[in-house]
């Protein structure tokens, strides 16, 4: 009977591990991250991840970052460590995500040249990441075709969710086209992937409230390791709205309302408390508040990111590189034999 018992335990444990669904998302190396990057896709992570409810995938997406500049290689190499040791210190922990670099896995651009023949040339030319990113300048072939990679390092894994940002969904809705197109031309090989959002998918800039804060515009960017002064500066001279109070209305209030959201999101107080808090202060007073809120938070991230040394953070993703390739490159052999390439 015991050994029943065990064996029935046994079973349930398999199965919830077994239907645990998968979630995969990575970031570019391209440079310090920031509150949006944060917000919109890293803490998301972490959070899913210590769920214990999905089986989760995060990369370091070094071949998408080589379609736009730094181009120099030991810039490259920094900032593919410094990626590593964000996601370590911002808490993704190789004991229950399997963390991996995508130029380790020849598998995923194996798979985005045979995606390649299944999209249409229409639905890469209405890409708005690309249009916004060709717009200034002669853009390269991989700026056209990078959403097809990135189909490839996601249906490779074949995820349930993408957690990214409100900017990512049209090239996860591409990545479920580029599904349908291969399973209807070869059979159902798969599964279509939906988008993950957090509370905050589109944290906007803080010198530009029409505009998203991005990694282009650096002026406008609040970097998750920024120190405590930088910070202050740069919330002190953030643009907010005419008008005095602080009050959350995102449509007349824009600026202010981005920073009743991010104090909001750092220090778990609901914007209503804030307004409260501030009522009949000033602009000044909030953003000081907010500064500090900002700064005790990713106070021990940066801790923890100076004591990863570059050795250990190397290993954790080569591990983990070679665990996922294992994966990869099963669905790669899956869709040869589907095409009759083996
Ligand atoms: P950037 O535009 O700064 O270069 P990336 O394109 O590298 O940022 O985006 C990395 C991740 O961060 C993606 O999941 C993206 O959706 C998310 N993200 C980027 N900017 C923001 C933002 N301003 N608000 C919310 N999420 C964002
Ligand atoms: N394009 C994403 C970004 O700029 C990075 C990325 C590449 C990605 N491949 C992916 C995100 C696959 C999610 C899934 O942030």
């Amino acid at each position: 009977m015991a050994m029943l018992d065990s064996f029935n335990l046994f079973i349930s444990i398999a199965k919830i591990i077994y239907m645990k669904e998968r979630i995969l998302s990575g970031l570019q190396p391209s440079g310090r991250l920031h509150v949006g990057n944060y917000l919109g896709a890293l803490k998301n992570f972490v959070e899913l991840q210590n769920s214990g409810e999905y089986d989760c995938f995060f990369f370091i997406a070094d071949y998408h970052s080589i379609s736009e500049p730094p181009y120099e290689s030991e810039q490259k190499r920094k900032d593919i460590l410094d990626l590593m040791k964000s996601y370590l210190a911002a808490g993704l922990d190789p004991k229950k995500s399997t963390l991996f670099v995508q130029s380790q896995i020849p598998a995923h651009t194996e798979l985005s040249w045979i995606f390649n023949s299944v999209t249409p040339m229409g639905e890469l030319s209405r890409m708005t990441q690309f249009k916004d990113k060709s717009e200034d300048g002669e853009a390269n072939a991989a700026l056209f075709t990078y959403p097809v990679l990135q189909a490839a390092d996601i249906l490779i894994y074949k995820p349930a969710f993408v957690p990214t940002g409100e900017d990512q969904d049209q090239h996860i809705e591409l990545s479920r086209v580029i599904a349908r197109k291969f399973n209807s031309r070869y059979g159902e090989v798969f599964p279509e992937p939906q988008s993950k959002h957090t509370d905050i998918p589109r944290v906007i800039s803080l010198n530009d409230p029409s505009k998203k804060m991005s990694k282009s515009k650096p002026n406008g960017c609040l970097f998750i390791d920024d120190g405590p002064e930088e910070i202050a500066k740069k919330l002190s001279s953030a643009v907010t709205d005419s008008g005095s109070e602080i009050k959350y209305d995102a449509v007349h209030k824009p600026g202010i309302s981005n920073l009743l959201r991010l104090a909001s999101a750092l220090s778990s107080k609901e914007i209503a408390v804030l307004e409260q808090e501030f009522a009949g202060k000033n602009y000044g007073e909030f953003k000081s508040y907010a500064a500090k809120t900002v700064a005790d938070y990713f106070a021990a991230y940066r801790e923890r990111k100076t004591k990863l040394s570059d050795a250990k953070a190397e290993k954790i993703f080569t591990k983990g590189s070679m665990k996922a390739a294992k994966i990869a490159d099963a669905t790669l052999l899956e869709v040869k034999d589907r095409i009759g390439l083996i």
